[in-house]
């Protein structure tokens, strides 16, 4: 007969054997919801941004510190509305630890009261106009801003016999990020912008634009377009005839889009843009990434899959480092300051903005073994967003 079941030695049993600590019977899961625009004009980002926080995973195994990590991807066709209703049902039904992703601004800031109010980490690994981080103490960023990206293609522009620049911006945030950053870094340095003109995001025609840039006739022309626009963009630079009025390009590595360059054909090549990421960063840990994303994607990754990727990065790290808590406000805690060797180069989570700090990079179109890369020739280290670093002055 077996002795009686006291409730001291059912105590003791289920202690020896684990019952109260739950890994031992089910691992516990964190769960990941990667919300990114799958179609739309934006389905670019998404493709790259699932295909870069998946090849993570693929490389770097699903389980961390004892926890298993489950990626739930959702499209949100780039409608602010949208991406709300689907971070509050990950949030509310699906019991995610962490937002991530956000292909646009406003699919960004759309998120920020939800990450707020639920206490857990949004993580920006594709949106880049300066002022998301400030929306919400939850929000961390692992894309790059504009300004950040835009000061030294002005500084380069003022330093290389460029004097008159008219700027050319899709109208909303981030483009009016760089429009504003281009001007005050220009003017700075003895550079003049001589008219600024603003394409609506949607369905853009930039035909009439073009032509004004080409009246006005500057030195240069500064462009930003998002991800997934710069062959829109190329076909009608080149059709106008700009080039051929001696008017040069220069632009943020958003339109020159290691996504589409190779489909922008001869009319990008030459010309100088600034950028964080490009696939032909000269790194063995780049080489790795890119090596392993072709062979599992059959295309070539751009830094809307990089962003993603060390999003992932972020999360693994900041995990590593409670020992698998994955309380949202330990997790934020975590991430600040972390740094770690990134495909695109050294970062770091600047631990007061919770921004990326990163190197930006000079580089310019040219053809490699008949594909069209940005070849990086000149390296700004560690730049953070300037935009805050002013208001901290
Ligand atoms: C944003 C989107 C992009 O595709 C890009 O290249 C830069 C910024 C944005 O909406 O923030």
């Amino acid at each position: 007969m077996p002795r009686t079941l006291t409730r001291r030695t059912f105590m003791a049993a289920a202690v020896a054997m684990g019952a109260f600590a739950t890994p031992a019977f089910a691992q516990e899961v964190v769960k990941i919801g990667l919300i990114q625009p799958m179609t739309g004009p934006s389905a670019s980002t998404g493709k790259q941004a699932e295909a870069g926080a998946k090849l993570w995973m693929q490389l770097h195994g699903d389980t961390v510190a004892g926890k298993k990590i489950q990626l739930i991807v959702k499209d949100d066709t780039g409608a602010p509305d949208v991406t709300k209703r689907i971070a509050q049902e990950l949030v509310v039904n699906d019991k995610v630890n962490v937002l991530m992703g956000f292909g646009l601004t406003p699919l960004a800031l759309a998120v920020a009261p939800i990450a707020t109010q639920a206490k857990i980490p949004e993580i920006v690994t594709s949106a880049a106009t300066a002022i998301i981080t400030e929306q919400s103490p939850f929000i961390v960023r692992t894309s790059f801003t504009l300004p950040q990206a835009t000061v030294p293609m002005a500084q380069w522009a003022a330093k290389n016999g460029i004097k008159k620049v008219v700027t050319l911006v899709s109208d909303y945030g981030p483009g009016i990020d760089a429009e504003k950053a281009f001007k005050e870094a220009f003017s700075a340095n003895g550079g003049e912008v001589v008219s600024e003109l603003r394409v609506p995001l949607r369905n853009p025609d930039f035909a009439p634009f073009l032509q004004r840039v080409k009246d006005a006739g500057p030195d240069a022309v500064f462009v930003f377009v998002p991800s997934g626009f710069g062959s829109a963009f190329m076909k009608q630079f080149a059709e106008r005839g700009l080039t051929q009025a001696g008017i040069k390009l220069i632009a943020t590595g958003d339109v020159t889009d290691d996504d589409l360059l190779n489909e922008m054909g001869d009319a990008a090549l030459g010309v100088v843009n600034t950028h964080h990421y490009s696939a032909s960063h000269n790194s063995p840990e780049n080489k790795e990434f890119v090596e392993a994303f072709k062979k599992a994607n059959n295309f070539r990754p751009n830094f809307m899959a990089v962003g993603a990727y060390d999003g992932m990065q972020l999360v693994y790290k900041a995990l590593d480092k409670t020992k698998g808590n994955a309380d949202g406000q330990a997790l934020i805690d975590a991430m600040k300051g972390l740094s770690w060797t990134s495909p695109r180069g050294p970062v770091q989570i600047d631990p007061e903005t919770r921004d990326i700090i990163q190197n930006i990079y000079v580089r310019k179109v040219e053809k490699v073994n008949g594909e069209l890369y940005n070849q990086e020739f000149a390296t700004i280290e560690m730049v953070k967003d300037p935009v805050k670093a002013a208001k901290k002055k």
